[in-house]
């Protein structure tokens, strides 16, 4: 009897997010829930769009016999259909169902996708920092995730890809718009990261890039994310409507395998087996009917973008260094240096933001020290009233 000591060990060195959380909860224990600001997790706070709560409404009154049968494992065809419109008008080239399946939000999808392309020993490249998870995602299909570091201002530094491409690189996967610095890599960055790849597929292994993007659709100042299939053919996209409808309870996702993919149709079908195997069988029914229909609804994300002011113009009242987030609802922000030893462990700073009441998550995590992130999925209170904690804690620093 026991717990395996790999997922101990695992256990340990990713408790950043629940260590924060469980303080927070401590914290409003003893303070009240008002007096506390947390900025701790990703949680859309938008309720899903009304246009969205009437489709659920309907698809749950039809009466449709089998609504709740097993299906293909790939998911129900008028849904992949859906999805490979909706990834047709971002990526701009024609994506059939047939290179599509429904996962268990862009969690299970990633999973997904590592399980059906992974050796063991094989090497995920990420640019750092990067959403804390896909150390373990890799791990659990026996992968090994390799960060490397982005430019100052986080953009995709190429150079340090290249120093970290090999023949056991699997995959690139980039997350843009990134969690947790809200970065958008641009496309003269993503046609760079193509052209170093195809460079390096000369040499015998092709590394697929993946991407993550359950964040696509939050973008500020009418910012585009960059298509990634008309520049490279080994591509496959993760996504889910977790973070743009707000659904990330109901855990409905996908994966959109490019079309112009040299092995395609092997890749789909291993994609549909691991989607089996590692026991999702199919990706949830009910919301799958859902999102075929509720994926065009048009939602108003300017509620993020004054949250973001908001918080931006705290920071800077208080000094904090912070990155301007371009998309997604994070800001990451720079540890200031200590006044008596210049000190910026993101930790201890992390920790001393609680006797100030808020609650932050150290860049260790996320592959980046000496920076903190904030999540603003908050309400608007939360960040105006944390002005002042901002501000003492940053004076007496
Ligand atoms: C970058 C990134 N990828 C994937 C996920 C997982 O998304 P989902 O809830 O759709 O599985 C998250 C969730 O926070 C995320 O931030």
């Amino acid at each position: 009897m026991g717990v395996a000591a790999q997922v101990l060990k695992a256990m340990e060195s990713s408790s950043a997010i629940r260590k924060a959380f469980e303080d927070g909860l401590q914290l409003k224990k003893q303070y009240g829930e008002k007096n506390v600001y947390d900025f701790s997790l990703g949680n859309p706070d938008l309720e899903p769009p009304e246009e969205v709560e009437n489709i659920i409404k309907k698809i749950a009154s039809s009466g449709e016999k089998g609504a709740h049968a097993y299906m293909p494992n790939a998911g129900y065809m008028e849904t992949r259909a859906a999805m490979a419109e909706k990834v047709s008008s971002e990526q701009g080239v024609k994506v059939g169902a047939d290179g599509v399946v429904m996962a268990v939000g862009a969690a299970g999808a990633l999973n997904v996708i590592f399980k059906a392309i992974l050796e063991p020993g094989d090497e995920v490249i990420v640019p750092a920092p990067f959403f804390a998870e896909y150390t373990h995602y890799c791990a659990n299909h026996g992968g090994k995730l390799v960060p490397v570091s982005t430019k100052d201002d986080f953009s995709l530094d190429l150079d340090a890809i290249a120093a970290a491409l090999s023949t056991k690189t699997a995959a690139v996967l980039i997350n843009s718009p990134n969690n947790p610095t809200g970065k958008i890599y641009s496309e003269n960055d993503i046609k760079a990261l193509a052209a170093l790849l195809e460079e390096h597929a000369k040499k015998g292994r092709k590394p697929y890039i993946i991407a993550d993007e359950p964040y696509r659709a939050i973008t500020y100042g009418g910012k585009k994310v960059s298509a990634l299939f008309p520049f490279y053919d080994a591509a496959i996209v993760a996504s889910s409507f977790a973070k743009n409808l707000s659904l990330p309870g109901e855990r409905i996702g996908y994966l959109a395998i490019n079309p112009a993919c040299p092995d395609k149709d092997e890749l789909f079908a291993a994609c549909v087996f691991a989607t089996r195997v590692l026991g999702y069988v199919n990706a949830p029914a009910f919301f799958q009917k859902v999102v075929a229909q509720a994926w065009k609804v048009p939602v108003d994300y300017s509620s993020y973008s004054e949250r973001r002011d908001a918080l931006t113009g705290v920071l800077k009242k208080a000094g904090i260094e912070f990155a301007e987030p371009e998309g997604a609802f994070y800001l990451f922000c720079k540890v200031p240096a200590r006044k008596t030893d210049g000190c910026t462990d993101e930790n201890l700073f992390c920790d001393y933001l609680k006797e100030y009441r808020v609650l932050a998550v150290p860049g260790t995590g996320f592959g980046k020290k000496a920076w903190f992130r904030l999540a603003y999925c908050v309400s608007k209170d939360t960040i105006t009233n944390s002005l002042d904690s901002f501000v003492q804690a940053a004076k007496n620093w």
